[in-house]
């Protein structure tokens, strides 16, 4: 099987690549890769990715964490690309939240509901997206800076990162040497709404908050560097060396 589709184009997939972060390394990606698309909910109405259809082969899936039937759809949708003759040779795992739950509002429902986006889902991902990766594949999941020191207001959210955080060398040395696993602990790059940016930029040593591009650079450094495994990058300004 080869690993190149296309004119020497790599196909990768986004998992949660519609919004967000998420479209920032779609539109960047797309200039030289094949892209797998997937959101939670109907493709339609998105300009953008018919502007992008026209410099890359683009595949728009629906892949909803609710769905209770996601593994077999998961399945299905990875028989398919591989019959159509996609040759998956990198993933970002981009989808998840990022709630405001403090001590003392915390609800078995709620938990619940925080663990199955952001880690259910990207072990889930992982498991469906692992057995069809080509040859010198990368893995990349998307974590935050709080596997350092976590969000006091969120930390249900910090403790699914911090399970991610045990998810990218367990499955680098599962994968390997097929296919490596790369994590990115990300500090603060598009504020929650009602965050205060500057406030945010403030406790990093570099006095800014990321850009898309910082992101979009890492995952392609990632991809390049064929001795690089298990590793979880961390950019986040320096925050984690300042103090509160
Ligand atoms: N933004 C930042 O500054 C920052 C900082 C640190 C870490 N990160 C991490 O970077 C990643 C991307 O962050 P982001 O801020 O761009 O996006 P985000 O708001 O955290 O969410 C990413 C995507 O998850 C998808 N999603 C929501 N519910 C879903 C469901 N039920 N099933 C499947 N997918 C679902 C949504 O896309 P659809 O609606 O299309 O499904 C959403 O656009 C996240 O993992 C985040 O934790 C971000």
């Amino acid at each position: 099987m080869e690993r190149i589709s296309r004119n020497d184009r790599a196909c990768w997939v986004l998992v949660g690549g519609r919004h967000r972060l998420g479209r920032a390394l779609a539109e960047d990606l797309a200039q030289d890769h094949d892209l797998v698309l997937t959101s939670s909910a109907p493709w339609d109405g998105e300009s953008w990715v018919d502007e992008l259809s026209k410099i890359a082969r683009i595949r728009r899936l629906r892949w909803d964490a609710e769905n209770p039937d996601l593994v077999s759809r998961m399945m299905a949708d990875m028989d398919t690309l591989q019959a159509d003759g996609w040759v998956i040779s990198g993933a970002v795992i981009l989808a998840g939240s990022f709630p405001e739950s403090p001590l003392g509002t915390w609800t078995q429902e709620g938990l619940e509901a925080t663990w199955r986006l952001n880690l259910g889902f990207p072990f889930l991902c992982a498991q469906a997206l692992a057995p069809r990766f080509a040859e010198g594949s990368c893995l990349q999941v998307l974590l935050d800076t709080s596997i350092h020191r976590p969000w006091l207001k969120r930390l249900p959210y910090s403790a699914a990162k911090a399970g991610l955080a045990a998810l990218v060398p367990g499955l680098a040395q599962l994968l390997a040497p097929k296919v490596r696993v790369v994590g990115h602990a990300l500090g603060t790059v598009l504020p929650a709404e009602g965050s205060d940016a500057a406030f945010l930029a403030g406790r990093t040593l570099l006095k800014r908050i990321g850009a898309p591009a910082d992101l979009c650079r890492a995952v392609r450094f990632a991809a390049a560097s064929p001795f690089l495994t298990g590793e979880i990058l961390t950019q986040d300004g320096g925050r984690r060396w300042v103090d509160r």
